[in-house]
């Protein structure tokens, strides 16, 4: 859809927090979800969101003809540096055109999140099932909030300390976060703070960022995904497969593109 008053989406955070991204987010649990689904389901594969590769790279490693969207030229070209049998695209997941069709289509770890409103979720969504063979299936995985994650404690931001993260080296990096809910608009505000330290214990540097991204629901997604074409297949609350319920950290739904 052609919409010519659509915001320029913010890129600039994760261009600014890339070098990050490897060491926040080495978390392998939801991999061998894609790579089933994948070994089920009939390739190429496009990723949306894809980030630095962290789901696009082991599919790739399985032998998958992989294309990965990605809208941050840092993000992308950490990718690159990991593995290069992946196809990079840079480009926005609402409106770039790709020059074929896919059997899987992956929208891992709250990418689809980063989609600021309901449009853009929906022209996404749009063009999503637009890149996808009849047949074909799309996955998208989003994290749950628990209400204290949402509430403001007396008006105040919720802060909380996020984790301590091991790293390669022997240092440690540590996120700390500030967070507000609107919930008139579902938009989340975070800013979080990194503090990364050397093995002895020393801190070599501080850093805020800012990042916004819209909350969604079960309902709301299954109806987005009805609304541009999609069959509801599945819905799980985690990566085994498990039922959604009111305890579950994680929303995946897998949707098809009707034949
Ligand atoms: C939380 S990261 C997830 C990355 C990856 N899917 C993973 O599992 O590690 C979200 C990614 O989506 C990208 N992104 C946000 N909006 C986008 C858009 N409109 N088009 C393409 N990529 C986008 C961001 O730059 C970021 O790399």
């Amino acid at each position: 859809m052609d919409r010519p008053n659509k915001e320029p989406p913010l890129l600039a955070e994760y261009d600014l927090m890339a070098d990050l991204y490897n060491l926040e987010y080495g978390h392998e649990y939801d991999v061998p979800f894609w790579l089933s689904l994948a070994d089920r389901e009939r390739g190429p594969v496009v990723e949306w969101g894809a980030g630095t590769g962290r789901v696009s790279v082991p599919l790739a490693r399985r032998g998958f003809n992989v294309t990965a969207v990605e809208l941050s030229q840092k993000m992308l070209e950490r990718g690159k540096k990991k593995n290069q049998s992946v196809e990079w695209v840079p480009g926005d997941m609402c409106d770039v055109k790709l020059d074929r069709l896919f059997g899987l289509s992956v929208c891992a770890f709250n990418s689809f999140l980063c989609l600021l409103d309901l449009e853009d979720a929906l022209d996404f969504l749009r063009n999503a099932r637009e890149h996808l063979a009849p047949g074909g299936m799309l996955g998208v995985e989003v994290s749950v909030f628990s209400p204290e994650e949402l509430a403001d404690p007396l008006g105040m931001a919720n802060v909380r300390h996020d984790f301590t993260r091991p790293l390669d080296n022997g240092g440690t990096l540590d996120r700390f976060s500030a967070t507000r809910y609107d919930t008139a608009t579902q938009i989340m505000d975070m800013r979080l703070f990194y503090e990364l330290f050397d093995p002895s214990g020393e801190m070599k540097s501080r850093r805020a960022h800012e990042l916004r991204i819209r909350l969604t629901t079960r309902d709301e997604l299954e109806l987005m995904l009805r609304a541009t074409g999609f069959v509801v297949e599945s819905v799980y609350g985690g990566f085994d497969g498990e039922p959604f319920t009111p305890e579950s950290d994680h929303l995946i739904v897998l949707a098809r593109n009707p034949a």
